[in-house]
């Protein structure tokens, strides 16, 4: 059975790519496509994000290690989400325009987290591997360690790009405070 779970966990989690996937082949994108990429992919890496943190918790709560073996994979999916959300914005958006990129980097303070919080996932991707872990053994935690502070960027970024209703980012925010909380409280797992 415990076999079977982590396929199971992988593809609910591809599910989100294949919706906007459906949607772009179907055209039932409505009518602002970028943005709903944009908007659809955002929110799921900041759903990866509070899934990845949940794994320890979980853990604790249940008793069962499996949870455990889930965090790796789900936290790939955060850079594969970010990923494709930060491509949305600099190829389908600003069609490669470097100029105006950099300009949003530097005047938009959402803009500059969100990018922040992309180059950070990047050294964790990278060092996701097994090989990685015994490789930079006591560091590997320590740099892993960097995703609260990805997911507190993430949460800024969701803050500081809404213009009306702060809802549902501060859902986020009470959520990813939670979880951390639940991690300083127990920090061995
Ligand atoms: C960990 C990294 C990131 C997370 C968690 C994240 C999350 C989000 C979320 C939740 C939204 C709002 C979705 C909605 O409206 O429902 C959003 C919108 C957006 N994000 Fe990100 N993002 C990240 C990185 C980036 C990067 C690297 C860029 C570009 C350099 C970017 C550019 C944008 C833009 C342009 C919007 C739409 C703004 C608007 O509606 O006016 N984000 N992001």
């Amino acid at each position: 059975m415990k076999k079977y779970l982590k396929p199971c966990v992988f593809i609910l989690s591809l599910i989100p790519f294949l919706i906007i996937f459906y949607k772009i082949l179907f055209n039932q994108l409505g009518p602002e496509p970028v943005k709903e990429i944009t908007h659809h992919t955002g929110e799921w890496t900041l759903i990866f994000i509070c899934l990845t943190l949940a794994m320890s918790p979980l853990k604790r709560l249940t008793n069962f290690f499996i949870w455990i073996s889930f965090r790796r994979m789900l936290g790939l999916f955060i850079f594969f989400y970010a990923t494709l959300h930060m491509l949305t914005y600099v190829i389908i958006d600003y069609r490669l325009d470097f100029e105006s990129i950099s300009k949003d980097i530097l005047t938009k303070k959402f803009i500059f987290v969100g990018f922040a919080a992309w180059l950070l996932l990047v050294p964790l991707a990278l060092t996701s591997s097994k090989k990685a872990m015994i490789f930079l053994k006591d560091k590997w935690k320590k740099l892993h360690r960097l995703i609260y502070i990805i997911a507190i960027l993430g949460v800024l970024h969701f803050i500081w790009l809404v213009k009306k209703d702060l809802t549902e980012p501060l859902i986020y925010a009470v959520i990813v405070i939670a979880l951390m909380l639940f991690r300083f409280k127990f920090k061995k797992i």
